[in-house]
């Protein structure tokens, strides 16, 4: 098998629809050679049928990433499939409506936890449930909106991706001494499902289609998939706590 991910072992998760960013990272990954392992959360019926539009079949793990059952039970049900793992790529964004769309000084702490637990903590669980399967040039990925600046109506997921980078860089340090790296992908708007629950995103969409220097296609997930591949590669082996924009320049604009 050849190339950039030949002979890889990669666990994915985050796939919901062909939309979904971890589907266009699957589906370019086995195009280069990797052996994908899918996770699904809720509808798995769903996840099998968009699975089977992947190039090749895909074995599909259940894990709700606030189970710390199912964390705990899923290098075993990894092991069913492949000897270990060479990448993990967290896919994974939630926050209830409440935390969404303008909501950030009514938003109860209840919902901002289920936000910060599924979205930011579940970083370093996902991390942690792969490690047994790890060894030394292993990466892991996620995936984040630029959470430098305050964005209208992003509001609490704002503050949840804020932690979810610093959890990278947290993530870099300690997982370092084990040759293991974090990254994350800073991608810009994507028409996915997880967007569409967001109240107002089509400001976003307007701006990055009028502002973004190279232009930005919504629809185009696989920019933000090819470098998550980049980085699930032997092409980053010194790279760790990093933030890659794929965004088509917007995050270097001033106001
Ligand atoms: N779409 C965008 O504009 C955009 C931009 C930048 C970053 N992102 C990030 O990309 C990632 C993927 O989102 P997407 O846009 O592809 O949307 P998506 O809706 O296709 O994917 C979100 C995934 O999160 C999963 N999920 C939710 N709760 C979960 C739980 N408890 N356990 C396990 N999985 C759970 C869903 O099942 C779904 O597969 C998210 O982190 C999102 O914040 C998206």
């Amino acid at each position: 098998m050849s190339g950039l991910l030949a002979g890889k072992r990669l666990l994915v998760t985050g796939v919901i629809t062909d939309a979904s960013i971890a589907f266009s990272v699957a589906k370019l990954a086995q195009d280069n050679g990797a052996q994908v392992v899918l996770t699904g959360y809720g509808r798995l019926s769903l996840v099998e049928r968009i699975a089977r539009r992947l190039p090749q079949p895909a074995p599909i793990i259940e894990l709700d990433v606030t189970s710390p059952e199912q964390l705990a039970g899923l290098a075993d049900q990894v092991r069913e499939h492949v000897d270990g793992l060479d990448g993990v790529v967290h896919s994974i964004g939630f926050a209830p409506q409440s935390c969404l769309g303008g909501g950030f000084l009514d938003a109860p702490w209840e919902d901002v936890a289920t936000a910060l637990q599924v979205s930011t903590y579940s970083y370093k669980s996902l991390a942690m449930a792969a490690l047994p399967l790890m060894s030394p040039g292993g990466s892991v990925v996620g995936l984040t909106f630029d959470a430098t600046k305050a964005w209208p109506v992003y509001d609490w997921m704002g503050v949840a991706k804020a932690g979810l980078e610093s959890a990278s860089r947290y993530l870099a340090l300690h997982l370092g001494k084990q040759g293991i790296r974090s990254n994350l992908v800073a991608a810009g708007p994507l028409r996915t499902m997880a967007a569409k629950s967001i109240p107002g995103f089509e400001q976003f969409e307007q701006a990055w289609t009028e502002r973004a220097p190279l232009g930005w296609s919504l629809t185009d997930q696989e920019p933000a998939a090819r470098a998550c591949l980049a980085l699930l590669s032997d092409w980053f082996p010194a790279t760790t706590g990093e933030i890659v924009h794929v965004d088509g320049g917007y995050h270097a604009l001033g106001a």
